[in-house]
């Protein structure tokens, strides 16, 4: 009997030291870094692409990048007591030292598509795509470039993220990762064909699929129609306030989703946030004002062909 026990507490003891180790691994010892690259990247220069890149920045990567200084230089994005931390988006403005303006293009375009930043080090996934156009991914460079007021110098310092032991353990187990970078071309569809060109702008472009499906975590980024509850919602989304927003169905269920709106009632409410009902959206939703009615127009083709989700938002 006093055997066995001596060899449990040899196994539990073994265990915890074990345990233990790793609790230290994860907290002390430097997260890994990658690769830098620089990739090829074309800067367009005609105005209707120009314009796309404008759309895009100030309608997608404002979303989390407006400072309060009314130009891209950060803000706070989480609290230290939400499960990942605080979390500061960063100064993208022109500023050498704070922003971005040490980046080269290919710098730039090689985080866009990754993650991945000029020193080698994991940003996160939030503003990377693999499936972004070329043209569009040049397009953003341009505008982040271009003489606007909101990519001018700014010399606002924001706090570093410091990464808590959750997402210090999800990164050093690989399980928050770069994404991967194949460098096949990729071409925006024509705007004539509006199902694939509605699903570009859904799923590439405006990124709507993202909060509209069952959860970042299970989102599938390198196939978003393979997400779980695809256009179903039930995400969570917190506004500047911090205060929690779960995504609705905009699926075309007629009792759960957007299925008994018109093609109008929805391009208003998404450029204005006013529902048919005459209730007004949270600024979580964001306001897509600037967004063409041929592209809403689109994404709502799109949204028909796409399998209905018959039951409540689940939480
Ligand atoms: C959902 C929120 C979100 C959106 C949308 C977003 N970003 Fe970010 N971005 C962040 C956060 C958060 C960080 C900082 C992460 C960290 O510190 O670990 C960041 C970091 C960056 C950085 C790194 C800067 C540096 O100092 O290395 C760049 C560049 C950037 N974002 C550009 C963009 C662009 C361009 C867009 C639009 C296409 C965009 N972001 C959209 C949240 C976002
Ligand atoms: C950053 C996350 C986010 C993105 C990106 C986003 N949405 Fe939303 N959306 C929300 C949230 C949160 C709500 C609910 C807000 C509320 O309850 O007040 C919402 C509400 C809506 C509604 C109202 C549905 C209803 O039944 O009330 C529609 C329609 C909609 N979004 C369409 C879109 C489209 C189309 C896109 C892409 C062009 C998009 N959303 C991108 C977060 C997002």
């Amino acid at each position: 009997m006093k055997k066995l026990l001596k060899i449990v507490g040899i196994i539990v003891g073994g265990i915890v030291a074990i345990l233990a180790c790793v609790a230290l691994w994860i907290a002390f010892t430097d997260l890994p870094t990658f690769e830098s690259k620089s990739i090829a990247v074309t800067i367009p220069t005609d105005s209707a692409e120009l314009h796309v890149g404008k759309v895009i920045v100030e309608e997608r990567c404002a979303y989390c990048h407006l400072g309060d200084d009314g130009k891209l230089s950060g803000r706070q994005f989480s609290r230290a007591g939400d499960p990942f931390g605080e979390f500061w988006s960063r100064n993208i403005t022109q500023d050498k030292e704070h922003g971005i303006g040490n980046y080269s293009d290919g710098q730039l375009a090689y985080l866009l598509r990754t993650g991945i930043g000029r020193h080698g080090n994991f940003i996160g996934p939030w503003m990377s795509s693999p499936l972004l156009s070329d043209k569009d991914l040049g397009a953003i460079i341009a505008y982040l470039r271009s003489n606007s007021p909101i990519v001018q110098p700014s010399a606002t310092e924001r706090k570093k993220t410091e990464y808590n032991f959750l997402v210090r353990a999800l990164v050093k187990l690989g399980a928050f990762k770069p994404l991967e970078y194949t460098g096949t071309p990729v071409v925006t569809p024509s705007p004539e064909n509006t199902v694939p060109y509605g699903k570009y702008l859904a799923t590439a472009r405006y990124q709507c699929y993202e909060c509209h499906s069952k959860s970042f975590e299970t989102n599938d980024v390198y196939v978003p129609e393979k997400s779980p509850g695809y256009f179903g919602g039930g995400n969570e989304i917190s506004d500047k306030e911090f205060k929690i927003f779960i995504t609705p169905n905009i699926t075309m269920s007629k009792l759960h989703g957007i299925g008994s709106w018109t093609k109008e009632q929805f391009i208003h409410a998404v450029k204005t946030g006013e529902k048919p009902n005459g209730k007004v959206l949270s600024p979580a939703m964001p306001r897509l004002h600037a967004v063409d009615d041929t592209e809403l127009s689109a994404i709502w083709d799109y949204l028909q062909t796409i399998p209905v989700i018959d039951v409540p938002v689940q939480k």
